[in-house]
């Protein structure tokens, strides 16, 4: 019988630590309850000891979600599996997953302590969040660069100590497949109580072998794999869940286990963490790529309409392409509104929020007839936009481009209620958009990324637009949508500095 291969989804702890990916509670509420449509066994939402706002936000998952088990990351220290017990106690399933460094240079350089020292802080640190719950997950940070010998005699007593999944990182993404596969065979063979446990791993992609890494130590035993859509995360980001669920899936006759994801829900989970986020998706990316199925060359159409077995081992509709549905137009009423986002799994805060949002509903369904749930994701997520971070709104706009002419904009913003308007001339209606904007503004931050994607298909559809910036040190990422792209690229620009202000506000409450 084929085994259970469990998927944790990191997206909203690891997947939140790339620059700029950080999310608001709404958010991860939104993308915690896609993620338990598609199924997942196990959500991290967060690491509650870095703020108090990661601790609401990990108590909201927890309350909000009832088919995956919530995890919290912890620290291996007293009050870190404090916050993390006491953010997952509403659960109806929580784990506590704690993790210390075990490299020789982790443990020197950054811990600075002996190995000894090391063993003793992992085992009470799994005793300590046993006693918040029976679910514990420990990890040797760096394992990947860790002595197998010395890992031994730490999951040894970690086992010992209660914990249930032992989860093994390749932290810097520095292992080869056969490697890390080999090394899950190891510690499996060699610590005499592993088959009380769950080997778990988690892959870094930094020399892009975080997917190949993982499903080589599936093959090996593991039983459970870290992963997040996209493949977001630190640096490189980790193993892309869409990847792994797809490749165990499709090639059962190498894999003795499978998951129980929904793979329909793959595309739209996709969709929903790059609109959030704003981290887009490359067309070329596999499964959830604008051109993961599309065929160009004349010999691949013609062998696809002959036999789609001919250049396509899955199927576009298997992962959820082609899912999003037409689901309301310009005469539907407000209920049918609130039924869709309830159904999507939106809740908004308020009746006015509700009417709020219906508002711009049918202000959207009047310039673009069809409205598809990718459509309302975007709605919601704009609104959410401009009704949390109001330092700076968008009042109104008027941008001027004509054939031989300089393109210019005027801009009317509020500054802390303030109304305040600018007109610039740029090389194109964004740029002179984004000058006249800085002119009021003066952040003197750096444009690292600009993008625009459709949202859905056709001339009609709202572009959504990403626009990253930074300033000492750090990097937030703003997004815009609206069916014109040049006020989608205000809206992401201005939400972008109402984050850096946000930041910057919180670590200088003077400013
Ligand atoms: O990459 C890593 O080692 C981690 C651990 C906390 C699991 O994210
Ligand atoms: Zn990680």
């Amino acid at each position: 019988m084929t085994e259970r291969l469990f998927i944790f989804d990191t997206t909203l702890r690891d997947g939140e630590q790339s620059p700029g990916a950080s999310m608001t509670q709404e958010e991860k509420v939104r993308i915690a309850r896609q993620l338990e449509r598609l199924r997942v066994d196990v959500i991290e939402a967060g690491f509650p000891a870095a703020s108090p706002g990661d601790f609401a936000a990990v108590q909201a998952v927890a309350r909000a979600i009832k088919n995956s088990t919530v995890a919290a990351l912890a620290r291996a220290t007293e009050n870190d599996i404090k916050l993390a017990g006491e953010a997952i106690r509403s659960a109806r399933s929580g784990r506590v997953h704690t993790f210390i460094a075990t490299s020789p240079i982790h443990m020197e350089k950054k811990l600075r302590m002996q190995p000894a020292q090391v063993i003793e802080h992992a085992v009470k640190a799994v005793k300590w969040a046993r006693g918040y719950s029976d679910d514990v997950e420990f990890s040797p940070e760096d394992a990947g660069r860790s002595e197998p010998d010395f890992l031994c005699r730490v999951l040894e007593a970690v086992i010992n100590a209660g914990a249930k999944t032992l989860n093994i990182p390749d932290t810097v993404g520095y292992s080869m497949p056969h490697q890390f596969g080999n090394l899950i065979r190891q510690l499996r063979e060699r610590i005499p109580n592993s088959d009380k446990v769950v080997f778990s791993v988690h892959c870094h992609n930094d020399l892009g072998l975080a997917v190949s890494n993982s499903l080589s130590a599936v093959l090996a035993g593991a039983r459970q794999v870290e992963c997040t859509i996209n493949g977001l995360g630190e640096r490189a980001g980790n193993a892309s869940l869409e990847e792994i669920v797809m490749a165990v899936r499709t090639r059962q006759d190498v894999f003795p286990c499978d998951t129980r994801i929904d793979t329909t829900q793959i595309v739209p989970a996709s969709k929903l963490v790059s609109g959030i986020t704003g981290f887009p998706v490359q067309p070329n990316k596999a499964i959830v790529g604008a051109n993961a199925f599309a065929h160009e060359s004349g010999i691949h159409q013609d062998g696809v309409l002959k036999s789609r077995e001919t250049y396509e081992i899955m199927r576009a509709e298997d992962v959820g392409w082609g899912a999003n549905k037409l689901v309301l137009g310009k005469h539907s009423g407000r209920n049918a509104f609130k039924n869709r986002l309830t159904e999507l799994g939106i809740e908004l805060p308020s009746e006015e929020a509700v009417n709020s949002a219906f508002q711009r509903f049918k202000e959207l369904a009047d310039k673009k007839h069809e409205i598809f749930d990718e459509d309302l994701q975007a709605l919601v997520t704009d609104e959410a936009v401009a009704n949390v971070q109001e330092h700076y709104k968008l009042i109104s706009m008027r941008v001027h481009s004509e054939t031989g002419e300089k393109p210019n904009a005027r801009i009317v913003i509020s500054e802390d209620g303030v109304e305040r308007r600018s007109d610039a001339e740029g090389s194109g209606p964004v740029d002179a958009s984004f000058k006249a904007i800085e002119n009021m503004v003066a952040s003197g931050a750096e444009l690292l990324l600009y993008s625009v994607n459709n949202i859905t298909k056709g001339s009609d559809a709202q572009g959504e637009v990403t626009v990253r910036l930074t300033k000492g040190g750090r990097i937030v990422n703003g997004q815009g949508a609206d069916t014109d792209i040049v006020v989608a690229s205000a809206k992401a620009y201005i939400s972008a500095l109402n984050k850096l202000h946000s930041k910057l506000t919180r670590t200088h409450p003077q400013v």
